[in-house]
């Protein structure tokens, strides 16, 4: 089957320009990530410059299906520094659409086995410390400056210190625009309560990235509702982290995986097809991020992308659902590769 080329779309009511296929960098940005089969998709030394030829030749492909979204963060490794150095090579920095984060610090060391990957902390001090960070690594503007993994409990929507800070980045023109992700069973209440921040008369947010797939959409509504108010949607996790892909051998998904397989096969997708497929036919999403660790993947994903389901498709995959606090206690357990 051929490479699908991927649908552009704007974030949101923002003017940058993206793709309905995104691609992410944390699982190519350092040795270790959480996902399923990682053995079998990254080269046994994962020394920085085998990471960065991985990323050369994701991003190539990307571009060559016509992905205008790339999205990295302050703690995946080399990232941020990998891509800045693929967009210098490539001479076009304005045809991509840069999405970073702040708010944890990578910690592993380059190691795959290290006791605490990353170091969160979403203070004001941390804000203004990463955005000098990614300012002198990706240039500026930056597209899209997100908070990393925002939460009810982490407090930062409600610190005016850090909100006033994000706001003159902005007004001062050192990133074009600013969002949040958001993370865990409360995702969509963080969301709600983000919907709600103004200074001023004006939405401290312009768009959110959540986690979305099979197995965990109670997010859909609220995405609904950001959209409608203007936000920007980019979707995160749409594998689950591996679980809804042909490398997951985890016993307690086999039969998931198996009926997954069945309704992909008759509408001749694969399993990571048909889980990207259920997230690009519902509307209110402008961007799915792919977090590919290969282009055969990539390319696999582009095709996914391209698929719209019909309303008994939909409703058929919406009963994959688990309920959130299993999902996120099951998510919490997947270890680093
Ligand atoms: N809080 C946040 O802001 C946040 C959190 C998570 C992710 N993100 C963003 O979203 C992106 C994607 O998320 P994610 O990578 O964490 O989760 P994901 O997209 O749910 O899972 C990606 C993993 O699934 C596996 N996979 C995908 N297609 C496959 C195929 N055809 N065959 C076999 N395995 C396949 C790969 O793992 P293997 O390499 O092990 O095969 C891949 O690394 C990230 O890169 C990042 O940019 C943001």
């Amino acid at each position: 089957m051929a490479s699908a080329t991927v649908e552009l779309r704007q974030l949101g009511e923002t003017s940058l320009q993206v793709s309905l296929l995104g691609l992410g960098l944390a699982a190519v940005g350092r040795p270790g990530y959480i996902n399923l089969g990682r053995e079998d998709d990254l080269p046994g030394a994962r020394q920085p410059e085998d990471l960065y030829a991985r990323c050369a030749e994701l991003l190539e492909a990307a571009r060559g299906l016509g992905i205008r979204y790339v999205d990295v963060a302050r703690s995946y490794g080399r990232a941020e520094e990998f891509l800045a150095r693929w967009l210098d090579r490539r001479g076009d920095r304005g045809e991509i659409t840069v999405g970073s984060k702040w708010g944890y610090r990578y910690t592993a060391d380059w190691q795959v086995e290290a006791e605490v990957h990353e170091q969160k902390e979403l203070s004001r001090a941390r804000f203004a410390e990463q955005l000098d960070e990614s300012a002198a690594t990706l240039g500026e503007p930056i597209d899209l400056y997100q908070i990393h993994s925002a939460t009810m409990e982490s407090g930062a929507l409600e610190d005016d210190a850090l909100i006033e800070s994000m706001l003159q980045a902005r007004a001062a023109g050192r990133v074009r625009r600013l969002g949040l992700t958001v993370t865990g069973p409360r995702s969509a209440e963080t969301l709600n309560r983000a919907m709600d921040l103004e200074r001023n008369g004006e939405r401290v947010f312009d768009a959110v990235q959540a986690t979305c797939n099979v197995l965990e959409h109670s997010i859909l509504g609220q995405l609904r509702r950001a959209r409608g108010a203007g936000f920007g949607v980019i979707v995160k996790e749409v594998h689950a982290n591996g679980r809804l892909t042909p490398a997951n051998q985890r016993r307690e998904d086999r039969g998931v995986v198996k009926r997954l397989g069945n309704l992909a096969a008759e509408r001749e997708l694969s399993v990571d097809q048909l889980a990207i497929a259920f997230v690009a036919s519902h509307d209110c999403v402008d961007v799915i991020n792919s977090g590919a660790a290969t282009v055969e993947q990539l390319e696999s994903h582009a095709r996914g992308a391209a698929v719209r389901l019909d309303a008994d498709s939909i409703a058929a995959l919406s009963c994959f659902a688990e309920l959130p606090e299993v999902y996120w206690s099951k998510r919490s357990q997947l270890p680093w590769s």
